[in-house]
């Protein structure tokens, strides 16, 4: 297994709309665990295949250590192949983001506080589950990711232009993230 280099916001990568998988390989499988591995190395709880420049609908998930001292289930490390969110709950909730591609960036976002998401698991199995809390937060933001929007795209536009200075620096790869990433911030 190996830690790939994180794709850094705004690359074109991060905003295209992820394809379907359509079959298995051992390419995907070998990719699935480095996507795991990359995902614990940069202490995310989420990672999805734009984030590592592959455009295809596969995100991992690994919310442990977020739900190990609350009443929510622990899920364990899961993966997505081709998500769909079926339905989504009339209540929302405001909690504290923030994405391995946006390195020093974190800010609130209201999003439905439950959902019910369709998916294949990594040896194809059709799954589905309802998950609230942290594991429904990190779902919706990684589906997110698999269709080009990031989480600062929810924020209003004072919130925005606050975070402007901010979001550049990311963007010229000058805010240093505590793990390998691609593109401009590449160091040796
Ligand atoms: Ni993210």
């Amino acid at each position: 297994m190996s830690v790939l280099p994180i794709v850094i916001y705004d690359a074109q990568v991060l905003r295209q709309k992820s394809a379907d998988v359509t079959a298995d390989s051992q390419w995907l499988q070998t990719l699935i665990d480095d996507m795991f591995e990359t995902m614990y190395n940069g202490s995310g709880v989420g990672l999805a295949a734009p984030q590592i420049g592959e455009t295809i609908r596969l995100f991992v998930m690994d919310a442990d250590v977020m739900t190990e001292d609350t009443d929510e289930e622990d899920l364990g490390p899961l993966v997505f192949i081709n998500p769909e969110i079926t339905s989504k709950s009339d209540t929302q909730v405001t909690i504290e983001e923030g994405c391995l591609s946006i390195p020093g960036i974190r800010d609130s976002i209201n999003r439905p506080e439950s959902v019910t998401v369709k998916f294949l698991d990594r040896n194809f199995k059709p799954r589905e589950m309802t998950v609230t809390g942290w594991s429904s937060r990190v779902i919706q933001h990684e589906i997110d990711h698999l269709d080009g929007v990031l989480f600062i795209d929810y924020l209003g536009s004072f919130r925005k232009r606050l975070l402007k200075s901010k979001l550049n620096q990311v963007k010229e790869g000058l805010v240093e993230a505590e793990y390998p990433v691609a593109g401009k911030s590449v160091s040796a």
